[in-house]
């Protein structure tokens, strides 16, 4: 049996990656949180004995002897929000010799955790952050199309969520960016750009349609330059279903911008009871899109677009695939690398959707 540990379990991410492995017979599955009832009443639900739910914090200076002492073979970490800290998690499992996958999608957060590599080596796990939609799928995707291009120059990402309204780290998560200045790469040069700002709206194909978008900071801005080396310019947009709580957002971004708002983060409570009170309004589709710009295997110019829909509120599910993946290679005993390195060339495009084969994708290629 593999023993993996869920933290933040029972939250938005971690309850659906909970969900998709609590029936795998070679798991040993551990739900843990700061709410213990909640963890235990978590595991019951799944099927599992109670004592499955713990009582775990992610600050704990005992963390790796807690690890050490449940027999952790794999843990994820679902537990953010991620930005500000120096990797304490991934320190406790290096000392407890089991392997660490986060959805991290802070740029430096996820970017930083090479500064683990040399002490995840000598442990002989894998260490990896951004094990979700951003980077390891936006990845994913890139190495898909990268054999067709001689030279591929620009990177463009867009997401679109369902009205389902994710979890109080997501929402702090992306309030933390609101209206601050961020950089990202545009031909060459790095541009200054405001979060949640440059509201524009772009039609998607099939039913998800007509959405609004902002700019999002995503560790691909700062790590698709450095991995794919003709890269010059990266974009990352991205959209709610519900286009009150889209300009809730832009309008919020101000204030940040302006530098009256010093922590917008502390509107992530309000914000998602107000998602929470229009969720019935909001599309039940989803769409992440990626169009790679560049040189094909002749010299002449290429454009590639890959647009992924899911409908039915399943969009969520999506930024699971890598985690899932990536646990189950583990358990089957398949080669992994080692050592401490973000969630980039981890996974094909074919390995992380298949970890979500049970959803109904719609993949367009052009
Ligand atoms: N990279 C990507 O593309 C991507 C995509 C989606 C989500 N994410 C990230 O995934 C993270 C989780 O999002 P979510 O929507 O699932 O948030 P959520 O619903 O708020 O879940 C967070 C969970 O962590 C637990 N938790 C918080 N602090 C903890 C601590 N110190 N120790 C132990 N458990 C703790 C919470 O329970 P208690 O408060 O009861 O402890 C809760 O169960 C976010 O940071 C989000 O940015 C990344």
């Amino acid at each position: 049996m593999h023993t993996v540990l869920v933290l933040g379990g029972y939250g938005h991410f971690g309850a659906k990656i909970c969900r998709a492995l609590a029936d795998e017979p070679e798991i040993r599955l551990l739900i843990a949180g700061r709410r213990l009832i909640k963890a235990q009443r978590f595991a019951v639900e799944l099927g599992l004995s109670a004592r499955r739910g713990l009582y775990l914090d992610a600050g704990s200076p005992s963390l790796s002897g807690e690890l050490q002492s449940l027999g952790v073979d794999t843990l994820i970490h679902a537990a953010g929000p991620f930005q500000g800290q120096d990797h304490p998690v991934a320190r406790a499992c290096i000392e407890a010799g089991c392997n660490y996958i986060d959805l991290a999608d802070n740029r430096d957060f996820v970017a930083s955790i090479s500064q683990l590599n040399i002490s995840a080596r000598v442990a002989d796990i894998l260490v990896t952050s951004g094990a979700s939609s951003s980077p390891a799928l936006s990845a994913a995707v890139v190495g898909h199309f990268l054999p067709e291009f001689s030279r591929l120059e620009s990177i463009h990402h867009t997401s679109v969520a369902s009205a389902r309204t994710p979890g109080l780290a997501s929402l702090q998560t992306a309030l933390s960016y609101c209206g601050k200045a961020f950089k990202r790469p545009q031909e060459g040069r790095l541009q200054t750009v405001f979060g949640w700002q440059s509201l524009h709206s772009r039609i998607y194909p099939q039913s998800v349609g007509k959405r609004w978008l902002a700019n999002c900071d995503s560790p691909d801005l700062v790590l698709f330059p450095q991995h794919y080396a003709d890269v010059k310019t990266v974009t990352c947009q991205a959209g709610l279903s519900n286009p009150v709580l889209q300009l809730a957002i832009w309008a919020l971004s101000w204030p940040g911008r302006w530098g009256w708002l010093k922590n917008p983060a502390v509107f992530a409570k309000p914000l998602r009871w107000l998602g929470l009170w229009l969720e019935s309004l909001g599309s039940t589709d989803s769409a992440m899109h990626m169009t790679l710009i560049g040189l094909d295997l002749n010299g002449q110019p290429l454009t590639r677009t890959w647009h992924l829909l899911v409908s039915n509120h399943q969009g969520p599910q999506i930024p699971c695939g890598a985690v899932i993946a990536l646990t189950r290679r583990l358990i089957r005993g398949d080669a992994v690398p080692k050592g401490a390195m973000p969630c980039i060339g981890l996974l094909t495009l074919e390995e992380y959707l298949s970890a979500l084969s049970e959803l109904e994708i719609i993949q367009l290629l052009n």
